[in-house]
This record gives structure tokens, sequence and C-alpha cells, in this order.
């Protein structure tokens, strides 16, 4: 390309690009103290676009001495769930001690480790994460779970209480077990009990990579010079005492992502050394993981909070999807049926499912789920 552009041209276009920078430079200093979320937006993108470094994290975060205090005992654990087995895929899904009706879709769907091992020829470990009930829930619920737990032998619960601002805990929680109970499981995902997960499409994809060796993986929906929300009436607040900065490294949605067993080792391993008040847990990860230099990828078929458009063309290549909970059983046995695959076959096929996927994707505002390129993909 550069030899057809004349020097003049050349000079005016890095011309323009200082020109932005510095455009975009004046925002971050002179409306610095304003809060607003699109000056907060430009504010952030800016940093992650122009200087993107993040060594401060490590600097002020880092634990002055030693490691990570108080680690909450298990009050239900399966330490044997992976013992003397390869382990293709460790599954954690993050669950709520109320919400039994969840799980229990959850373990006849997606979270099957039986029909795993005789459909598509893998083995993979489902777990669900909790802590426990709120205290002035009563002991009901926790003998509940107890009972739950010895039919299905798949809950681990620790002594912390179960609520939005502990969800840190919770990954802390999955990545210490992982670490001491199931090192060698060649991948580790973490999901919310809201999601709905394509096994079939998941299994063939981890099994390509595991033949290729694939290390420093973690992949999932990315979120790309996010800004901490300051509005204080938010779920999401995070105060300046938390993080100072005006963007998070690169992270990917805790609704579901994926990382191979090199990177669930290193984040355990930096979540020791990291003060972990910061509650938004996929965010905390990601600080995790930018202090050992991992860096996240976009998969177009990982949706972020929408539901993916119910339609053979897009269960085809689905991965996951958002915030199913009564329709879990019935899209799942309409996206894994065999014949979703036939539909796209041959030259007809193939034009037919892409014309539907543009028509479903690429509308202008549709709810976010899969973006428009994924049409493409
Ligand atoms: C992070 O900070 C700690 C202490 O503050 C330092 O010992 C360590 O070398 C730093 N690590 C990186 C990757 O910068
Ligand atoms: C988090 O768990 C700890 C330990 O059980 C508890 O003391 C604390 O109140 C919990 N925090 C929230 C916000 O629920
Ligand atoms: C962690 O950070 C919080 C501020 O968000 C601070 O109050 C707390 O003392 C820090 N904890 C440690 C162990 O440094």
């Amino acid at each position: 390309m550069r030899m057809f552009v004349s020097g003049r041209r050349v000079k005016r276009k890095q011309f323009l690009q200082l020109f932005a920078t510095c455009f975009i430079l004046s925002f971050m200093v002179f409306w610095g103290p304003i809060d607003n979320s699109i000056v907060s937006h430009m504010k952030s993108y800016s940093y992650r676009y122009l200087i993107n470094s993040y060594h401060f994290v490590n600097d002020t975060l880092s634990l002055k001495y030693g490691l990570e205090g108080p680690r909450y005992p298990y009050l239900i654990n399966h330490k044997e769930k992976c013992q003397a087995q390869d382990v293709l895929l460790l599954l954690f899904i993050k669950t709520a001690p109320e919400n039994y009706n969840r799980r229990s879709a959850i373990r006849k769907t997606w979270g099957n480790e039986k029909y795993v091992r005789s459909q598509l020829n893998a083995n993979i470990k489902t777990l669900f994460a909790l802590g426990t009930p709120n205290p002035l829930s009563g002991e009901g619920l926790q003998r509940q779970l107890l009972w739950e737990d010895q039919i299905y032998n798949d809950i681990i619960q620790q002594d912390f209480v179960d609520s939005f601002y502990n969800l840190t805990l919770k990954l802390l929680l999955q990545f210490s077990w992982t670490n001491t109970f199931c090192p060698h499981a060649k991948f580790l995902m973490t999901a919310d009990d809201d999601i709905f997960i394509h096994m079939p499409n998941l299994i063939e994809y981890l099994q390509n990579l595991e033949e290729i060796g694939v290390r420093d993986f973690w992949i999932g929906r990315v979120h790309r010079g996010s800004p901490p929300v300051r509005d204080k009436s938010n779920k999401y607040y995070v105060s300046y005492e938390m993080y100072q900065w005006p963007a998070y490294p690169d992270y990917t949605a805790g609704a579901a992502y994926i990382i191979s067993s090199d990177v669930a080792a290193k984040v355990h391993e930096a979540s020791l050394t990291l003060n972990s008040t910061l509650y938004i847990d996929d965010v905390f990860m990601g600080l995790c993981a930018n202090k050992m230099g991992i860096v996240p990828q976009y998969h177009v078929f990982f949706a972020g909070e929408g539901k993916a458009p119910y339609h053979p063309c897009i269960y085809e290549k689905m991965m996951t999807s958002h915030g199913h909970v009564q329709d879990l059983q019935d899209l799942w046995n309409d996206a894994t049926d065999p014949k979703v695959k036939s539909i796209s076959k041959g030259f007809f096929g193939q034009i037919y499912c892409r014309f539907i996927k543009i028509v479903l994707l690429c509308r202008f505002a549709y709810k976010d789920t899969y973006p428009c390129r994924a049409a493409f993909a």
C-alpha cells in the first residue's frame, strides 16, 4: 500500500493521527473530574487504544505483606472428582443456594457428564460453585443443599456468604479448587447458571485445540477498554479507592469463558498476590491475567447479555447464549438435534444460512447477542 501513497499524504495522515491523539488526551486532562458515561467511555477507550499499559495495577494492588489472607474452608467438597483420569474440560458453574431449578435443568442438558461421554466421546467434569445461604434465611436451605449433593455429588461450597458482592470469593474458590484438585484438566470453563452452552460444538472445538496443544489460551466475549462505573446507584459501581484508573484491562464477560490449564495456574498464582476487594469477578480475573501477561481472544459465538436468535442456522455454530432458564430444555433439544447441521449443507444451504444470519445478526440495534461479523464467520 505504502508505495502508492505520496509523501505528502503520509505527512497529512501522521498529522491527523497526532491531532486526534492530542484531542483525545485533552479530554482526559480537562474533563477528568467530570463523571458521565460518555466522557468515561471516551477516557477509557483513549486509554485503552493509546496507552494500554497496566503496570500500576500490579504496583498498587499487589499485597505488601505476603499472600492474600483468609481463605474459606470447604463445607461441601469432592476431592476425588478429577483424580486419576484425563479430563478435557472442568466446567465450573456459578450458582446460588436457592437456584435448585437451574442446576437441575443444567444437569439434564449441557452439564450432563454422561451425555458428553457417550455422545461426544469426551471426559468433562461439571461442578457447581457456591457460598452459604444468607444467615437470615435459616438452616433449611443448607440442609437441602446437603441433600442435593448426596444425590448428585457435584457441589463445591465454601464458608462465605453467597452474595453479589462476594462474587470474587467465588472466583477464587474455582481457581484454588482447580489448582489443588484438578490441575491436569486441559481446559477450565466458568459459566453462569442462566447460560446455554452448545456442548457438541464446544467439545469439538476444544478437542481440536487440545490436539495442537494450545497454550496461553483464554477465550470468550472480550470487553475492551471498559471504564469502571462511577455511578453509586449502579450495581457495578466501583469506588476510586478500589480502582483509581479510567479503564480496566481487557477481560472476558463472566457469563462464560474458557482458559487452558497453564493459564488457570498462572491466574491462580496472580490471584494470591493481588488485593481482591474488587468484587466484580470477571474484572478481577482480567487483572490477574494481565499481571501474568495473558491476553483474551474474542469468540464471535460467545453471547453477551442477550439471547441468541432461535434458528437452526445459528445453532450450527453457537457456543454460548445468555439468559436461558425456562426455555433451556427446549433450546437444548432443538440446538443439539443432528438435523441442524444438514440445513446449511450444500451450496444453497450455505447461501440460505448466510442470508438468515445476516438478517438475524446485522439488523440495527439487535439485542446484545452475536456481532454482525458472526454472520460471515
Ligand atoms: C509486581 O509487583 C511486585 C511488588 O509490588 C513486584 O515484586 C513484581 O516484580 C511485579 N511484577 C510484575 C510482573 O511487574
Ligand atoms: C462475604 O462473605 C463474608 C464471609 O462469610 C461475610 O462476612 C460478608 O458479609 C459477605 N459479604 C457480603 C457483601 O455479603
Ligand atoms: C485492599 O484494598 C482496599 C481498598 O479497596 C483496602 O481498604 C484494603 O486495606 C486493601 N487490603 C489489603 C490487604 O491491602
